[in-house]
């Protein structure tokens, strides 16, 4: 099974670096003190396992499934694991697309969605994050690092534009299926979930959220 991905597997720590140093990796750790109690965490596209290795650090005990449809994305999120010394005793990679995947169980308390929601359109993220939801009850945390475009302003010119190169590069690198951003607030609305907290960074390009899925 392989993926788009695989092929900028390799590239894509030197592209992040280049194009943002470390100012993704502030907004996938932004919450990270936020969840230190999560025990059951479900990753969905955790990439080359720059954030991985931090939820390890900082949540030893947390059991972690780590689904990716990329398998060279795994690869290197596990060597990135143990170069960093960290244990790879109690996280499972799955090599799966989400969009397929068939969730046993519901004891998942924090999700995990870094710069991956923003690679389906409406009708994928609806079907994806009502999967994701399968797996989660009561109280559960979602951590969501994306992408956005401000309401209105240069701000939003700018993004559109930074959006459309990037939207470009990746249909043709990956063939991403998406064609542009959907907003998933209301998706995850819809599924139950409220907006805890959320910081917007780079004049409103970027978001670091984190989510509660509320009582019945
Ligand atoms: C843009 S990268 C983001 C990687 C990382 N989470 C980050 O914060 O940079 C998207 C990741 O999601 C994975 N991915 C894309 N579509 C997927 C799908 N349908 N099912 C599972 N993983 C997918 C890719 O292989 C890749 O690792």
């Amino acid at each position: 099974m392989s993926s788009g991905f695989d092929r900028l597997a390799r590239w894509y720590r030197w592209m992040e670096l280049l194009s943002a140093g470390e100012t993704l990796q502030r907004c996938r750790t932004e919450y990270l003190d936020e969840v230190r109690s999560a025990r059951r965490v479900l990753v969905v596209g955790e990439g080359n396992g720059r954030f991985l290795c931090e939820l390890v650090r900082a949540n030893p005990g947390a059991s972690v499934l780590c689904l990716d449809e990329s398998g060279e994305m795994l690869r290197r999120a596990r060597q990135r694991l143990h170069r960093r010394g960290l244990s790879e005793t109690r996280v499972r990679f799955v090599q799966e697309d989400v969009r397929r995947w068939e969730p046993s169980g519901r004891d998942v308390d924090l999700v995990v969605t870094h710069f991956i929601l923003d690679c389906f359109p409406i009708d994928q993220l609806e079907s994806v994050v009502g999967r994701i939801s399968k797996t989660v009850g009561e109280g559960a945390q979602w951590l969501l690092a994306d992408f956005q475009a401000p309401a209105s302003g240069w701000r939003r010119v700018r993004a559109r534009l930074f959006l459309r190169i990037m939207y470009a590069f990746f249909r043709i690198a990956t063939r991403l299926p998406a064609m542009d951003l959907v907003d998933p607030d209301p998706v995850l609305e819809d599924h139950g979930f409220r907006l805890c907290s959320r910081r917007v960074s780079e004049w409103g390009l970027l978001r670091s959220d984190l989510w509660q899925r509320e009582g019945p």
